[in-house]
């Protein structure tokens, strides 16, 4: 069978006078201009008498994971998507997709403006562009809500959520799943569209919804925005497509794609996107070969260690919780149980998966029962007496090749590790509560860790589905040395002058689901304050100290449990307490500080600008790797919004007069 060569990256044979055209533009197929080029180049082969349709599929893994966001800091070259995708709809033959791995983006926009699609069982659709600050700009807003419906397509546009193909089959995304021949399959199709009227997307008519519902399904997207404003001109465009002739509303979505491309937020999701991507790699690691981890050991089933177990059992590996006693370990079961019929009720999985995983988990009161466990993590209570004790004791009952992982926030894990004979088989692993929620692990590199057993960790931490960043060992790791760095500035500004709830709104304002003393009320103000008080013996007498928190812990305002902390909280709703402006006002009164209100964007600037400097200081002590490591740490961690770049990035480029 000849090849026949369109461009760098299409390529083609026949069969049976259909021509099957193959993208291939690793690393995943991209619509790079070489694609580009190529499909106009195989449609107008597919002109000769000899063609009776064509079959576009992707070579690897992936279908088309969409436009090439490498291109997108440059200025756009002819031919451009839509133009190639309207041609394409405008074939005379039939044209049909066979999707044999994701359709993202451009990649699901160039399966709707095919006559017809088949999918394999493991494709997927989605139309993620929001994600990178964008909307689709190759007719997705437009054909999607023509072809699935105007509900369905604002759910899909409007959060950048896939579908598998199931779903796509039941919305009506698909025509057909090819369980084993996908290319017969989509032969088969075009066989049975040669000759008839064909279907294509931009000519259907959206059905028609009431504007309430539209409403209500945009709601909920625009309730999650934060100040995002991609996702609100995506509901936008999807309405669009109700009264726009097809033609206007290609036009009017190309141009908000193109303003919205070159825009600061999609400058920042690039760069989020990028970082997530780099964080993967780590030089020093690229020969180490992880070790094979089927069984995992959980030390301590409270809320941190039940989350961690769940994870695991998620990923598939065995789990064996330990607590120290056998009505420790019930309860701990209990827990676990309890997370996994949360799962459930979610619609994550179901009942027969529960099941299959509580099979897989045993919780023993004895440390001996971890003696197949290949990665044991601690989540013990936070004291170094406490879980050097414990990592002393497991060195005695695991293998010897076995890997201990410590879930410390504060303390030194290379003085854990130096508690056991085997401290290069030693890392940390920080985890965030809830840690079966929450994407974000903290690898700690401690100084004498097995490169090894890093990239053991790393790797268990990916199966987890988790974006781990390594770490060096200072106090606090990434996360919390910057968010240490944040607080000192806030509450140094209230004493300044500012309100907390002037610092939180402009937080919020910048896009943090809440401010940092909303936050700190929640969590509870004793852990600080406790841990204050340790500090207070080793504390630079000369270093500026804020007492005001202190003298709201010692009136009994321990935040939210209390029903009164920054804030208080009458019904359950946060208000602002004129008690608290009154110790402020009284504090500052007695410090002899002056106060002075801060000035519009002085607050999101200073906050920024000490977080950064603390990041400046992690990279410049090793701590972290990069500046992206950072940003994807505060933004996974601690509520940065990522459509702000995180710290780092937001410093450089965040011009606090606008926020
Ligand atoms: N453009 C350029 N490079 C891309 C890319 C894209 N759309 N998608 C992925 N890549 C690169 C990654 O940067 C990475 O490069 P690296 O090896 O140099 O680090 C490489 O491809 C592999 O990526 P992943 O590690 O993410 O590979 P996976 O196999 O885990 O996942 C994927 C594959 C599901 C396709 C995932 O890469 C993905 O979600 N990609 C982005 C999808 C997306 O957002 N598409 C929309 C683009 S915007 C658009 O289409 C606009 C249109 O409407 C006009």
């Amino acid at each position: 069978m000849d090849t026949l060569t369109f461009s760098d990256s299409i390529s083609a044979t026949t069969r049976d006078g259909v021509l099957l055209v193959l993208i291939d533009n690793p690393p995943v197929n991209a619509t790079s201009l070489g694609v580009r080029t190529g499909l106009m180049a195989a449609l107008d082969y597919a002109t000769q008498d000899t063609v009776r349709g064509i079959v576009i599929t992707g070579a690897g893994k992936t279908f088309v994971g969409g436009a090439d966001i490498r291109e997108f800091g440059k200025p756009p070259e002819a031919p451009f998507l839509p133009d190639v995708y309207l041609r394409l709809e405008q074939f005379g033959k039939p044209v049909v997709a066979a999707v044999n791995g994701a359709a993202l983006g451009g990649g699901c926009e160039l399966a709707l403006a095919c006559h017809g699609r088949v999918a394999s069982p493991t494709a997927s659709f989605g139309l993620p562009e929001v994600k990178l600050g964008i909307v689709p700009g190759a007719g997705g807003t437009q054909r999607l809500p023509r072809l699935v419906g105007v509900t369905t397509a604002v759910e899909m546009i409007g959060t950048g959520r896939s579908v598998k193909a199931s779903e796509a089959l039941r919305v009506g995304l698909v025509d057909r799943i090819a369980p084993e021949e996908l290319t017969a399959e989509a032969i088969a199709l075009v066989e049975a569209l040669t000759g008839k009227d064909l279907r294509r997307t931009g000519e259907l008519v959206a059905t028609r919804i009431s504007d309430a519902d539209i409403d209500a399904a945009a709601a909920k997207i625009l309730a999650k925005a934060r100040g995002q404003t991609a996702p609100g001109e995506a509901v936008r465009l999807v309405k669009a497509a109700l009264t726009l002739p097809f033609a206007d509303g290609l036009v009017e979505e190309r141009r908000t794609f193109l303003r919205l491309r070159d825009s600061q937020e999609a400058a920042a999701l690039r760069h989020v996107f990028f970082a997530e991507r780099a964080a993967g790699k780590v030089e020093a690691l690229e020969k180490a070969t992880p070790r094979t981890i089927e069984c995992v050991g959980v030390v301590g089933t409270g809320l941190m260690g039940s989350g961690i177990a769940v994870s695991a059992l998620n990923a598939g590996y065995r789990v064996i919780g330990v607590e120290q006693s056998v009505e420790g370990a019930a309860k701990g079961r209990e827990r676990i149980a309890g997370l996994l019929d949360k799962a459930v009720q979610a619609g994550r999985f179901d009942a027969a998966g529960r099941d299959e995983r509580l099979r897989r988990l045993t919780v023993a009161s004895d440390l001996g029962a971890l003696h197949d466990a290949d990665l044991v993590i601690e989540a013990v209570f936070d004291d170094f007496d406490v879980k050097t004790d414990l990592f002393r004791r497991l060195d005695e009952v695991v293998q010897a090749d076995a890997i201990l992982a410590t879930n410390t926030s504060y303390l030194d894990p290379d003085a854990i590790a130096a508690a056991t004979r085997r401290p290069e088989r030693v890392v940390g692993l920080h985890f965030f509560s809830p840690a079966n929620i929450m994407r974000l692990v903290e690898v700690v590199n401690c100084t004498r860790t097995q490169s090894d057993v890093l990239a053991t960790a790393l790797a268990f931490a990916k199966r987890l589905g988790k974006l781990a960043i390594v770490c060096g060992v200072t106090e606090g790791f990434i996360g919390n040395r910057i968010f240490s760095a944040y607080r000192r500035e806030a509450e140094f500004m209230v004493e300044d002058g500012a309100l907390p709830h002037e610092v939180d709104q402009a937080m919020e304002a910048f896009g943090f689901p809440m401010g940092l003393f909303a936050v700190s009320d929640m969590a509870g103000l004793d852990i600080a304050w406790a841990r204050r008080k340790r500090q207070a013996a080793t504390r630079d007498p000369n270093a500026r100290y804020f007492e005001i928190a202190d003298r709201l812990c010692e009136a009994g305002r321990l935040g939210q449990k209390t029903g009164q902390g920054w804030y208080a909280y009458p019904d359950g709703k946060r208000t602002i307490d004129p008690d608290v402006t009154a110790l402020i006002v009284a504090e500052r009164a007695r410090k002899g500080i002056a106060p002075r209100s801060p000035v519009p964007g002085e607050i999101v600037k200073r906050l920024l600008t000490a977080m950064a400097d603390e990041g400046r200081s992690l990279l410049s002590e090793g701590i972290a790797a990069r500046a992206s490591d950072i940003d994807l740490v505060m933004i996974n961690g601690y509520g940065f919004p990522a459509h702000r770049g995180g710290p780092m990035f937001a410093a450089e480029t965040t011009n606090a007069a606008a926020v």
